[in-house]
């Protein structure tokens, strides 16, 4: 691996609630991997989200979006304050995160679900539904419900009525969805693309465009399921998935159903890709699934699993440090082989012989320690590391 000249210009973004918690376990992970495999970061911290509505009264400035879109990639926490909750409420930390994803025109939401076999105990799944479970959700992220026009209440003589509208290009399904066939491709190479074709116009559009492409990828398996029956799918035979591809509102809500079986919501990381090119990859934003947890916040309890995990696939998608991306995964999966657990993670089995509890930070510490021990075996050995491999691409 060629290295850069110059360190990696980041943009980190912490956030709300337990935004800035797992933002700096995140960061000493990476700032580790950089030391084992030889790079650096040059860090620029921005508010954006409620933070920045308390400190500008917006909540992400124009300037802010300039030095986002001027990095090599964003590390995002998590945005969301509660006392910005009212219905009424003009301005919402959200809004920054959904101009930031269709500024920086982040097209494609990938959520990789992955269960460590050590964590199987902790998703109230039955164990032996998990086995084989190895999906990964490519969520269109700049389209439909989230972005279409309008968008509003109208009071009317009749009284209030409110609309929402689902819109799609064809050039905004046919880009999601060839980049899903691509990493099936690179996977088991089985795609199922999740619509709801039975009632919704945008569904058969979006049906039809992923018949019209797949002749261009004739070695990946298609089938296509209507979204409530892939809902109880996912829980009933989740190892049946490989790739899957959704319009924007059902990915958001199917991947928080996934990540019940990964053990946690904690467990889950995202990157947020785009179609343009840095010196090292694509630029994107990378962000745990999770939100920012009020109720935990600023207690060291929360899971930073998921947002170091985020910053592996940000050394893989955005820095081209795909070697780097993979000892990180393989340093939380042993730092989870060698017992420590967030309380998140203890919840539904309660403490076991040979765990240990640990906060927010000291999970961290666990998988720096582990990513260093991981790198001290690899010298002279094939295998570093005595966990199983977290296939996340
Ligand atoms: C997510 C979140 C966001 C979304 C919220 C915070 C706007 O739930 O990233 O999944 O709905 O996309
Ligand atoms: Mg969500």
């Amino acid at each position: 691996m060629t290295q850069p000249a110059a360190p990696y210009r980041l943009v980190v973004v912490p956030g709300d609630g337990i935004g800035p918690e797992v933002i700096a376990g995140g960061r000493r992970v990476l700032e580790a991997a950089g030391r084992l495999f030889g790079f650096g970061f040059e860090w620029r911290e921005v508010l954006i989200g409620g933070v920045a509505i308390d400190a500008y009264g917006v909540p992400m400035r124009d300037e802010d979006m300039a030095v986002c879109r001027d990095s090599d990639a964003v590390y995002f926490g998590a945005i969301g304050d509660p006392k910005y909750d009212d219905p009424k409420a003009r301005v919402r930390p959200e809004q920054a995160l959904l101009a930031l994803r269709k500024g920086l025109g982040l097209y494609a939401n990938l959520r990789p679900v992955t269960v460590q076999p050590v964590l199987r105990g902790s998703s109230p799944v039955r164990e032996s539904l998990l086995e084989g479970v190895d999906m990964l959700i490519v969520r269109e992220l700049t389209g439909g419900l989230y972005f279409g026009k309008p968008s509003e209440l109208r009071v009317t003589p009749a009284g209030r009525e409110v609309v929402d509208t689902l819109a799609y290009t064809e050039q905004e399904i046919r880009r999601v969805v060839k980049l899903a066939f691509e990493l099936a491709q690179g996977r088991r190479k089985k795609l199922t693309s999740v619509d709801k074709a039975n009632v919704l116009s945008s569904s058969r559009l979006w049906r039809t465009i992923v018949e019209e492409v797949k002749a261009e990828y004739p070695d990946v398996t298609v089938e296509h399921r209507l979204v409530d029956a892939c809902a109880m799918t996912l829980i009933q035979r989740p190892a049946v998935f490989d790739v899957i591809v959704t319009e924007n509102l059902f990915g958001d809500i199917l991947s928080d159903e996934a990540s019940v079986l990964a053990g946690s919501l904690g467990m889950l990381p995202s990157a947020s890709i785009c179609e343009r090119r840095t010196a090292y990859g694509l630029h994107g934003m990378y962000e745990p699934i999770h939100g920012s947890a009020p109720d935990i916040a600023g207690r060291d309890v929360a899971n930073p699993l998921a947002t170091i995990l985020s910053g592996a696939m940000m050394l893989r998608w955005s820095l081209g440090q795909p070697a780097a991306a993979e000892a990180i995964e393989r340093a939380v999966a042993d730092a989870l082989v060698a017992g420590y657990r967030t309380p998140d993670l203890v919840a539904a089995t309660g403490d076991q012989p040979g765990q240990k509890r640990v906060g927010t930070q000291a999970m961290a510490d666990a998988v720096v320690a582990a990513l260093e021990a991981g790198a001290s075996q690899k010298v002279g050995a094939a295998s570093a590391g005595a966990g199983a491999k977290v296939a996340v691409r």
